[in-house]
């Protein structure tokens, strides 16, 4: 039998525990319900309960002694992390084009030149599933290590049957060998594989009639994502392959706007996406639409900085009421990264999210992303011991003390799975 764990002390304890079922909007988005000296009884992989030290001694008066007792004197104690939109199963690596970017080649000039994604497809096709399986392990250990405990992961450099499921079956068995949670989505859309070059509504046929059922019979993904942008797919075609998934009960996901204003805001509203993804580029107008629908606006400041570009307008997004998270866009590309407390800073520093804000996007509205939030996501009575222990004592200053990993320890289902000691 493991011992009940009873972590005591911590500075604070941003819980984000609230009565609001959905993801958090406007000023919701600032209240992390924090503790001081905050405590937390952990039994079985599950937070039992939750309060101030002294509340839980009391409480817990007989069993003290039977517990593992941890103590966060002087520690931030949070979620896990949560990043809702990753692309980390995959095959090899682009240092070369970040080079050539560096020497004015544009995103899409590389990968119309058969870089880019369908660099890193050829490389996943070519694959093993146990490659693929060990660089992604790697990935994972690292996310990891940067306190994220739950990840979100995208089909999309296979672009045939064959590789999309390879990719998928790679997620399944990942979620059995690595302690974190990984949740899949189908994105067979993610570019228009050069087999398929002049020929694009047949490639959305192919996917629409032959590939979706498969994966929706096998269990394979819970989402289904589209790549809609001007030289990649028509919101027109966008909007066929999200119904078709949701006639399999894949739940839409689009990466929107990120290159040019293309209506991909107005199609997540429109279709009922759960998120939409990028947005540099969104309108007043799909910013709008989105805030009616109760569209999570994944937003990806990593990526906006590693293409040089100009982040999303995430301050004006919370202020018009969009439900606002955040992600690494983990991938090989746009956002090498597996460092999700460098997003919460780039949040801060680049689109005006305040600290508080920051953590949220990357916790409980980030779980709604990914519709994990009555497990993950906030730290309540009944919900996965998924727990990070910072090196600081305020959140504020996590966000403050930019580009360094402050983790101390991590807890998965009350295992603890990181120690990067003092
Ligand atoms: O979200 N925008 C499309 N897809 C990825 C990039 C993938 C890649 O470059 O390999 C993204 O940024
Ligand atoms: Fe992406």
């Amino acid at each position: 039998m493991t011992k009940p764990i009873w972590i005591i002390h911590a500075n604070q304890l941003t819980t984000l525990a609230s009565n609001h079922k959905g993801p958090r909007i406007g000023k919701a988005m600032s209240d992390l319900a924090i503790i001081e000296d905050g405590s937390l009884w952990i039994e079985k992989g599950v937070i039992e309960a939750i309060g101030t030290t002294q509340e839980l001694a009391k409480d817990f008066a007989d069993r003290l002694e039977e517990a593992e007792i941890v103590d966060a004197s002087n520690h931030l104690v949070t979620p896990g992390l949560i990043d809702p939109h990753t692309h980390v199963v995959y095959a090899g690596s682009r240092e070369k084009e970040f080079e050539m970017r560096l020497e004015g080649a544009t995103y899409m000039e590389i990968m119309n030149a058969g870089g880019g994604i369908h660099a890193t497809t050829r490389m996943t096709r070519e694959a093993t599933e146990v490659e693929i399986m060990e660089q992604t392990f790697i990935r994972l250990d690292s996310f990891l290590q940067h306190g994220v405990t739950t990840v979100e992961g995208k089909s999309g450099y296979g672009m045939d049957l064959e590789t999309e499921l390879k990719q998928l079956r790679v997620m399944k068995k990942l979620q059995k060998q690595h302690p974190i949670d990984l949740i899949p989505t189908f994105m067979g859309a993610h570019a228009v594989p050069p087999e398929y070059k002049g020929k694009e509504d047949e490639y959305v046929d192919t996917l629409i009639h032959e590939w979706l059922p498969i994966i929706a019979k096998e269990k394979l993904a819970v989402f289904n994502d589209v790549f809609c942008e001007k030289g990649v797919f028509t919101p027109e075609q966008s909007e066929r392959i999200l119904e078709a998934g949701k006639k399999w009960g894949l739940v839409p996901k689009i990466h929107a706007d990120e290159i040019e204003a293309y209506g991909g805001a107005e199609l997540a509203a429109q279709v009922g996406a759960i998120s939409a993804e990028h947005l540099l580029k969104a309108t007043d107008e799909g910013i709008e639409k989105m805030a009616e629908a109760g569209v999570i606006a994944c937003l990806l400041p990593a990526t906006a900085l590693y293409l040089r570009e100009e982040a999303a307008e995430g301050r004006k997004m919370i202020d018009a009421g969009v439900p606002v998270a955040i992600s690494t866009d983990c991938n090989p590309g746009s956002s090498p990264t597996t460092s999700m407390p460098l997003v919460m800073n780039l949040a801060c520093i680049t689109m005006r999210l305040t600290p508080a804000e920051a953590l949220t996007a990357a916790t409980f509205n980030a779980a709604c992303a990914i519709k994990c939030e009555h497990l993950v996501g906030s730290l309540e009575v009944g919900k996965q011991a998924d727990i990070v222990m910072w090196n600081v004592k305020d959140y504020r200053e996590l966000q403050y003390l930019f580009g360094v990993n402050h983790v101390k320890a991590v807890w998965k289902k009350g295992i603890q799975v990181v120690d990067r000691g003092e």
